[in-house]
């Protein structure tokens, strides 16, 4: 008995993720139900609902019961919905969003509690999303290498990725404001998640530059390290999409990483991200 009574709950296998059954987020979501959801967020850090059929006020209506919504600068907003940005990939374009691991936001002071992603049209077949947990990585540590992790912060940017140096521009317009691509942040390597008090690891490969106060050099090779530790198969799930599929994760648990392997087919994803707060050993 896992003690929901307005919802249904199924874990993936693996111990990681859970899909959310009987609940309609275009109907009205009581309080009651909306606290199993929390619930079930906070045990399973990434959470997926299907044939969620609603429009954008009720994306955004939905995402504003977990907190103020943080509108990412890069990203291209639906026309109409500065609040929701676009996933986006036509047929013709060579690079998806989103394919290398990493958390939403990490190069904020404040980093997003989480974002809930929507498909709107997927390819035939693939285009699925990986995601990995931060706690099972961080569980899965050596004693020692947890101890010498314990001090250190990291340097995370969003400059290599979404300026001028980086290969943003390359994905055809779908980024813009390269200019205001001069956050970075340092946080804890591993941070005490803000709800459940969990440790959980906190750098990743996309925004994560050097440990503070190690040279790029000397970062590479533990970071490396961690990166492919994380990436365990071990510690990571999978999401098939399907129109009204949704997937919500906590960004301060989870890393994902979006499959590109539907070359000449379209899909598109409308995301809604979620304001956290500060982040802290
Ligand atoms: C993202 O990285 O936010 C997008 C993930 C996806 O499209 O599956």
């Amino acid at each position: 008995m896992d003690g929901y009574q307005e919802i249904r709950v199924e874990p993936l296998p693996g111990g990681f993720g859970a899909e959310i059954l009987d609940i309609d987020l275009a109907g009205p979501v009581s309080d009651a139900c909306f606290d199993e959801i929390r619930r079930a967020f906070a045990d399973h850090s990434v959470i997926f609902f299907r044939d969620q059929h609603i429009t954008p006020e009720q994306h955004i209506a939905f995402a504003e019961r977990w907190g103020d919504i943080n509108v990412n600068r890069f990203f291209e907003a639906l026309p109409d919905y500065p609040m929701i940005a676009q996933v986006r990939k036509e047929p013709d374009h060579a690079e998806n969003i989103g394919s290398v691991w990493h958390t939403d936001h990490s190069y904020d002071q404040e980093p997003a509690l989480g974002s809930i992603l929507l498909a709107r049209e997927v390819p035939e077949s693939g285009g699925d999303t990986l995601f990995a947990s931060m706690y099972k990585a961080y569980e899965g540590l050596s004693v020692g290498l947890k101890g010498m992790l314990e001090g250190l912060r990291a340097v995370h940017s969003s400059r290599h990725v979404f300026g001028y140096d980086g290969n943003a521009g390359s994905r055809e317009g779908r980024f813009q404001n390269a200019e205001r691509a001069v956050q970075d942040a340092v946080h804890p390597v591993v941070i005490r998640h803000p709800e459940t008090g969990r440790r959980a690891l906190y750098v990743n490969p996309d925004f994560t530059v050097t440990f503070e106060g190690w040279s790029k050099a000397d970062s590479e090779p533990l970071l490396t390290y961690l990166y492919r530790h994380a990436a365990s198969p071990e510690f990571t799930c999978r999401f098939s999409w399907r129109v009204g599929s949704i997937a919500f994760w906590d960004n301060r648990a989870t890393w994902h990483k979006a499959l590109n392997d539907y070359p000449g087919q379209r899909r598109h994803m409308h995301r809604i991200t979620i304001s956290g707060g500060p982040l802290a050993a």
